[in-house]
């Protein structure tokens, strides 16, 4: 790794890894999906959408890359332990993990049911603890795969600022970037090898993106869609992104090219935060 870091035409290279990537049916998981596989790791789908994530593998596949799918529920303790085991047993390894799978539902605190925030905590929180926490053991020496690695949880700009209906989302957000620092931490002191980043995407057209723009409309914010497309053109001073924005920079952390960055949080939100 060490002269690979030193050559920019190979130290993005994936070339011999293996990545998993939950959540990877579609939107930005589908992208990270592609974007690894080009870079030449072997790449291993989860979602609980079975069909949907075996066709987006089966695309990859199709455009001469490696990878497989699993249906996955990362809420589930026990399908993590299956599904990092059998990433391992099909690809011989594992040396990235992305814990990409995650929900949104907008609602007004006053509104908001208690079921529906204990889901999202659900699911964006508790699913990237069992990720890490069943890929750390794998990753880490003596473990199944025991090469060392990198793990990228997918948090959001929502972590960085508050957003009107957004409470329930913007909390599990922030509870994956303290969590990333927290594993970054540990997985360095305790001479893992594996580092822990979190990235921070502002709004990106995706079902979730989409889904964002109506909840807007739907508790009344804005009167309609084409004033929600034009308050998000505004919070982005580069304009909206695309999930490639998304996909290089999880690229760049899987890669040799990040081997001295842990606990880092990468915001990629054409500007967003700094006004
Ligand atoms: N799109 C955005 O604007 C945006 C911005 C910031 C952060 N993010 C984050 O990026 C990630 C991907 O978002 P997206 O826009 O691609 O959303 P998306 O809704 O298009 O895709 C999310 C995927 O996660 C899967 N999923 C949901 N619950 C699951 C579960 N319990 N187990 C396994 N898979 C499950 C879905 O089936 C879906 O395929 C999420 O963590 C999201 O919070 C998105």
């Amino acid at each position: 790794m060490g002269i690979a870091a030193n050559d920019p035409t190979r130290a993005f290279r994936l070339d011999g890894k293996v990545a998993f990537i939950s959540g990877a049916a579609q939107g930005l998981g589908a992208q990270i999906a592609q974007t690894l596989a080009a870079a030449g790791a072997s790449v291993f789908l989860s979602d609980v959408q079975a069909e949907a994530v075996e066709k987006t593998a089966a695309a990859i596949r199709q455009a001469g890359g490696k990878a497989a799918s699993i249906r996955h529920d990362v809420t589930v303790e026990a399908e993590w332990d299956a599904a990092i085991a059998k990433a391992v047993s099909t690809f011989g390894g594992l040396d990235i993990l992305v814990n990409n799978a995650g929900v949104e539902d907008m609602a007004l605190i006053t509104e908001a049911s208690l079921e529906t925030f204990k889901r999202i905590q659900d699911i964006n929180v508790t699913g990237t603890f069992l990720g890490l926490k069943y890929a750390i053991r794998a990753m880490r020496p003596g473990g199944a795969a025991g090469n060392s690695g990198s793990i990228i949880n997918l948090s959001s700009l929502a972590a960085m600022i508050g957003v009107t209906g957004l409470s329930a989302y913007c909390a599990s957000k922030g509870a994956v970037r303290s969590m990333t620092k927290a594993a970054a931490i540990e997985c360095a002191q305790l001479g893992t090898g594996i580092r822990v980043n979190s990235v921070h995407p502002g709004v990106i057209k995706t079902a979730m993106g989409n889904h964002l723009l109506e909840g807007f409309v739907r508790l009344g914010l804005v009167p309609d869609l084409a004033t929600a497309e034009a308050a998000m053109g505004q919070l982005h001073p580069l304009g909206m992104g695309e999930p490639a924005d998304v996909a290089n920079a999880v690229l760049y952390l899987a890669s040799g090219a990040a081997r001295w960055t842990t606990g880092a949080e990468i915001v990629l939100d054409g500007g967003a935060a700094a006004q």
